[in-house]
């Protein structure tokens, strides 16, 4: 029986979601030394769950161009260790003050500030070891991977998702401009979503104007699945997103909720998403599954 496109999308989804987590399962590999105890922090954070959206897509976008799942495996899982540290200190007192991610008490309530920040800088060292220990086993030519390396490096650096960041403790309880509001929103969460498009496109030999099309995507989506988690903030189920809600309006945060209210929040993410599927209009029904993705960002609840 033919199963409906829903369908195929989630099991599609929840496929490559399951791929990561084995394999994330085995990068964080301890020994009993002492010390050994910053391992069960970064583990804490990394098990708690999380949707993998950015692992996905890179996979997604790598075998959509008829590159291989091993050789985009390293990047993908590196870029999930970027992000759950980015988590980790994001809800730390000093920055979100956040208590509580991925349906669990956040790392600092579990291990305490000092750990939990630990936690985040070790998750961050380790995503780049994977990236080079899998680039001294390979043999050949070795720049597809130094491409997708440095937008990984790049897109969750000082000018990218730190830049955001900075942006968004810096500008708390001062209104932005929507300019800047677009540029933080671009910056903090936009940048490493397309640092995962591309290290998919660099990986799978993307041509030049595949390139184009897939960076036209991701800063499409990139900027849609932070107005959503906007959003989500206010209108959210609390228990379903595993983070509380109705945070950002208490701590002065600038938001498209903030800047634009609900409605205009709700038409800017419809058109964000909607110049994401037409950007992939070069790529034919072989872009289905990032079509249906770019909706999912939209229709999520959590
Ligand atoms: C949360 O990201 C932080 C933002 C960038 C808005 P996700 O919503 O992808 O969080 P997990 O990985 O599913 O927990
Ligand atoms: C977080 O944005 C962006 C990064 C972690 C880089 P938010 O602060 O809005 O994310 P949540 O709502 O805490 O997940
Ligand atoms: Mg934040
Ligand atoms: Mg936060
Ligand atoms: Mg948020």
């Amino acid at each position: 029986m033919r199963m409906d496109g829903a369908t195929d999308f989630r099991e599609k989804y929840e496929e490559y979601a399951n791929f990561i987590n084995n394999a994330l399962d085995s990068c964080l590999a301890t020994d009993n030394k002492p010390g050994a105890e910053i391992y069960n922090a970064m583990k804490y954070s990394l098990a708690a769950g999380g949707k993998r959206l950015r692992p996905v897509l890179a996979l997604a976008v790598c075998e959509m161009l008829g590159g291989s799942r091993s050789e985009i495996l390293p990047f993908a899982c590196a870029i999930e260790l970027i992000h759950t540290y980015s988590l980790i200190h994001d809800d730390l007192p000093a920055m979100d003050n956040d208590d509580y991610r991925r349906g669990m008490p956040s790392s600092h309530r579990v291990f305490g500030e000092a750990l939990a920040i630990l936690a985040g800088d070790a998750l961050l060292n380790k995503a780049y070891e994977l990236m080079v220990s899998h680039m001294l086993k390979k043999e050949g030519d070795l720049r597809a991977c130094a491409r997708a390396m440095d937008v990984i490096a790049s897109g969750s650096g000082a000018d990218g998702m730190i830049r955001g960041q900075t942006l968004d403790v810096c500008y708390e309880g001062r209104e932005l401009s929507g300019e800047i509001l677009e540029y933080m929103h671009r910056c903090k969460t936009g940048a490493l979503i397309k640092a995962a498009v591309l290290a998919g496109a660099c990986i799978g030999g993307a041509s030049v104007p595949e390139y184009e099309a897939l960076t036209r995507y991701a800063e499409n989506i990139g900027l849609a699945f932070q107005i959503k988690d906007d959003i989500m903030d206010v209108s959210g189920d609390p228990d379903l997103m595993g983070k509380r809600s109705g945070k950002d309006a208490a701590a002065g945060k600038n938001t498209y909720v903030s800047g634009y209210g609900l409605d205009k929040a709700v038409q800017m993410l419809d058109r964000s998403v909607s110049a994401a599927v037409e950007s992939l209009g070069c790529f034919g029904a072989g872009a289905g599954f990032l079509r249906d993705l770019a909706l999912f960002i939209k229709d999520r609840d959590n």
